[in-house]
């Protein structure tokens, strides 16, 4: 949630800025701007709407620096407009800032600052930081910063410039991310890889309350004393290509049709030796007496799946808890309690929240996380990686087809352990599991017919997503995928509860999709679909058995597969199917309103 960037080198820095904020613009997109030293002042530019607006003004004023900072914004505090984009400016026009988070003590602030003269010109929490800055600013700018993180209470990753001290960008942050990337050819900071990845494999990922000092040459880091820290970076293994759209209208399209590669590298890195096989042969199952899978949005829907498939292999509770409901519950954990969080950034606020409860109360956490260096995959107890690459549309599908495969090795290995299931039937469903891959591919080898039906259910205002145990579990991410880049509504519901009151909103034409991969239930979600049927419903069935079709029943027939594992097919299907609508609506898919990627506010 929203995104910043900074350079100091040889080379111009405003090219290199906006090239890295239209890699992070997935993280915000109401507006955006810039800010470089220019001789004795800083240029700036700023422009509401997306970073295509800001160049057609940079096109106009003509601004070059070597040292820069850039944001593409999420608006929290203020309309997105020009005033409220960053950078934000003290009231001299001698310290700029760029910040992602949220400032909870900002009024204090801005109140005090006020009291003593000090004019503000935008909405923002942000610009507080810039004002608090050059209000402490006194000949030495790590002095100043220091001050400043001391009196701000929320979460910030911020990029800081100072008139005075013109050859240095200095960087801080505080429950938000930030990475230091260093090349021959100068130095950066960075919300996400992605966005430097052009420049530089070679990165710092900064731990809470260090300080950054970037020069042309070098980067040193400090703690909040101002004493050296001494670091070594690590070395990225994304790929350019995975960070560009290859040829694809949209970058959702490009990772649904990844996911054959991206369940192929995590199955291998999972059950081969290697850090995912470490975490999980080492963590000790049978201590515990309850699981508890924590997580946002998507990532949450892979827990469903894995609550089905735990208890069902483990014969273990396992709860599933939405991570912003979770850590203010007072939640029943102890040190008897596994906490499985999941998340793609490893960032989102909410479930570090619940993670750090969780610990809090003694629970043990092993994360299920795809970004290596995120928050929650260095503070959690045992991390495993999803082997999904840069997820770059906002809408998840990649991340969240390694994060379910990832937990059913995970039940099974588990279960193994348990011994709730033998060597034969471990072997079994590990067969089931490599097989995966090549039958994601049959899916999106057939895609023709899930495009004519999505071209034809642009129309629908409302769309129920129906199914029984697993392929109920599925149908959330189903309906979460349809709303977010369709904008139309939808539900996911128990195929038997239909009946319960729900069937009220059943009338002529309203669009219900069926998941029926569970061979001993297809009957009673068959009859489910007769019953929606005859109140003028019409059906899009996704299933591994076939079926007649009618005019009111169309089938997405998917290949055979092992109940407890088909969710990794039905789920491209349903992906598919969101995907077509949007693309015949010609909505932004990869942008969706109101939305962003890596959620690092509450
Ligand atoms: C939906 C989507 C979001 C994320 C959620 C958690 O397509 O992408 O619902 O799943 O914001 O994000 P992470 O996984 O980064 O914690």
């Amino acid at each position: 949630m929203c995104g910043i960037i900074g350079y100091t080198g040889k080379r111009d820095a405003v090219p290199i800025i906006i090239e890295g904020l239209k890699r992070l613009e997935y993280r915000g997109y109401d507006s955006a701007g810039i800010a470089v030293y220019a001789d004795e002042a800083f240029g700036v530019a700023k422009r509401k709407g997306r970073i295509a607006e800001l160049e057609a003004e940079l096109a106009k004023v003509n601004i070059s620096g070597n040292v820069g900072i850039g944001h593409t914004r999420w608006a929290t505090h203020g309309e997105p407009n020009d005033v409220n984009s960053h950078p934000h400016l003290g009231e001299k026009s001698r310290i700029a800032v760029v910040h992602n988070g949220i400032i909870e003590n900002y009024k204090q602030i801005k109140d005090t600052l006020e009291q003593k003269g000090i004019k503000f010109v935008s909405q923002t929490d942000s610009e507080v930081i810039a004002q608090l800055c050059e209000h402490y600013y006194d000949g030495d700018l790590m002095d100043a910063v220091i001050k400043v993180a001391n009196a701000l209470e929320g979460s910030y990753a911020l990029g800081i410039m100072c008139l005075d001290e013109p050859d240095i960008l200095m960087a801080i942050k505080k429950d938000n991310p930030l990475i230091v990337g260093i090349s021959d050819d100068g130095n950066f900071i960075a919300s996400d890889v992605p966005a430097i990845l052009p420049h530089t494999k070679q990165v710092h990922y900064m731990n809470d309350k260090e300080i950054a000092i970037l020069r042309a040459d070098g980067v040193d880091f400090f703690n909040m004393q101002k004493e050296p820290i001494v670091r070594k970076p690590e070395t990225i293994t994304w790929t350019m290509e995975g960070a560009e759209k290859g040829g694809y209208p949209h970058f959702m399209l490009k990772e649904i049709m990844e996911q054959p590669r991206v369940l192929k590298e995590t199955i291998a890195n999972t059950l081969m030796d290697g850090a995912n096989k470490t975490a999980i042969d080492s963590l000790d199952i049978s201590h515990f007496n309850k699981v508890i899978i924590t997580a946002c949005g998507s990532a949450c829907y892979a827990g469903v799946v894995g609550k089905y498939v735990f208890e069902r292999l483990c014969r273990i509770s396992v709860e599933v808890e939405f991570a912003s409901e979770f850590r203010y519950k007072d939640p029943i954990v102890d040190d008897k309690t596994l906490v499985i969080v999941v998340s793609q950034s490893g960032e989102t606020a909410d479930t570090i929240g619940a993670m750090r409860e969780a610990k809090k109360r003694g629970a043990t956490t092993f994360a299920i996380v795809n970004v290596i260096g995120s928050a929650i995959a260095r503070e959690a107890d045992y991390t495993a990686y999803t082997a999904a690459g840069p997820e770059i549309a906002v809408a998840s599908t990649k991340a969240f087809s390694a994060q379910l495969v990832l937990l059913y090795i995970l039940a099974i290995r588990f279960a193994q352990k348990l011994g709730t299931i033998d060597d034969a039937k471990t072997a079994e469903l590990i067969a089931e599991i490599n097989n995966l891959p090549e039958k994601a591919t049959e899916v999106l080898d057939h895609t023709d017919y899930i495009q004519k039906y999505a071209a034809g259910s642009i129309n629908s205002k409302s769309v129920f997503f129906i199914g029984r145990n697993i392929d109920y579990a599925i149908s959330f991410e189903g309906s979460l995928k349809l709303k977010e880049i369709s904008y139309i509504h939808s539900e996911a519901y128990a195929g038997g509860e239909l009946k319960h009151g729900t069937i009220a909103l059943i009338e002529e034409g309203v669009l219900v999709v069926a998941i029926a991969c569970c061979p001993n239930l297809y009957g009673k979600i068959f009859s489910n679909v007769e019953q929606v049927i005859s109140r003028g419903a019409r059906v899009l069935f996704v299933s591994t058995e076939d079926t007649k079709q009618t005019d009111k029943l169309s089938l997405v027939k998917l290949p055979q597969v092992h109940e407890l594992f088909s969710p990794s097919l039905s789920v491209i299907a349903l992906q598919l199917f969101s995907y077509y609508v949007a693309a015949n609506k010609g909505l932004d898919i990869d942008k969706p309103r109101n939305l962003a990627k890596s959620v690092t506010v509450e």
